[in-house]
């Protein structure tokens, strides 16, 4: 069976994975393949971070690998917090993130907003990159309790809850995630 490295020590992001792959693929995590150290994330947009992290895991351990890097991003704060999405306020709480972002918003109409993720696949020098997006706005507080991150102030296209609000089952089926895991699926499945 083929072996390949998520780049990630995120349990949740590697038994997700592990699932829609039905056992074809063997997936290993950082820590199985023994890489303990930090991975450098210096790119300046999630494409770039999401392919730094698959290239350097791929070279220094010589396996297939893929990384994913997501953020959020918002039309009225041009782009922001994007790539710098996890450590918007200086720090890595939600809360302090959220804040940062309602209050950069106050008194702005245009809420629209955007998730994204890029995954990257890295074999033998080449690589491939498969994008989800969801398009969404900006609530004018939290709701909600489910979640991480901006869940609890990003409503979806289309539907009128917060991601905060849905089961992990629901959010599951339209996040910028999924969309992009399943790309990358149909890409390992040929
Ligand atoms: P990561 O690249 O998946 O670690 O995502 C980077 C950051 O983007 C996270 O720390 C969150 O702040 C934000 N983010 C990414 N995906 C989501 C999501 O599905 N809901 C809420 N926040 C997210």
């Amino acid at each position: 069976m083929k072996k390949i490295c998520f780049a990630t020590n995120n349990d949740s992001k590697i038994a997700e994975i592990k699932l829609l792959l039905q056992n074809k693929i063997e997936i290993v995590s950082l820590k199985e393949i023994n890489c303990i150290e930090d991975i450098p994330e210096i790119g300046t947009n999630i494409e770039e971070n999401s392919f730094l992290k698959a290239q350097y895991v791929s070279k220094k351990y010589k396996i297939p690998c893929f990384a994913d890097d997501s953020g959020l991003i918002i039309d009225a704060l041009k782009g922001e917090p994007g790539v710098n999405s996890s450590h918007y306020s200086g720090t890595r709480n939600d809360e302090d993130n959220i804040n940062k972002v309602l209050n950069k918003l106050t008194n702005i109409d245009n809420r629209k907003a955007k998730f994204k993720t890029v995954i990257t696949w890295y074999e033998n020098e080449s690589f491939k990159q498969f994008v989800g997006e969801i398009n969404g706005t900006i609530s004018l507080k939290k709701i909600g309790n489910g979640g991480f991150g901006y869940d609890s102030i990003f409503i979806p296209e289309n539907f009128d809850k917060t991601f905060a609000e849905m089961t992990t089952i629901e959010k599951n089926i339209i996040s910028h995630r999924a969309i992009a895991i399943h790309k990358l699926m149909n890409f390992l499945n040929n």
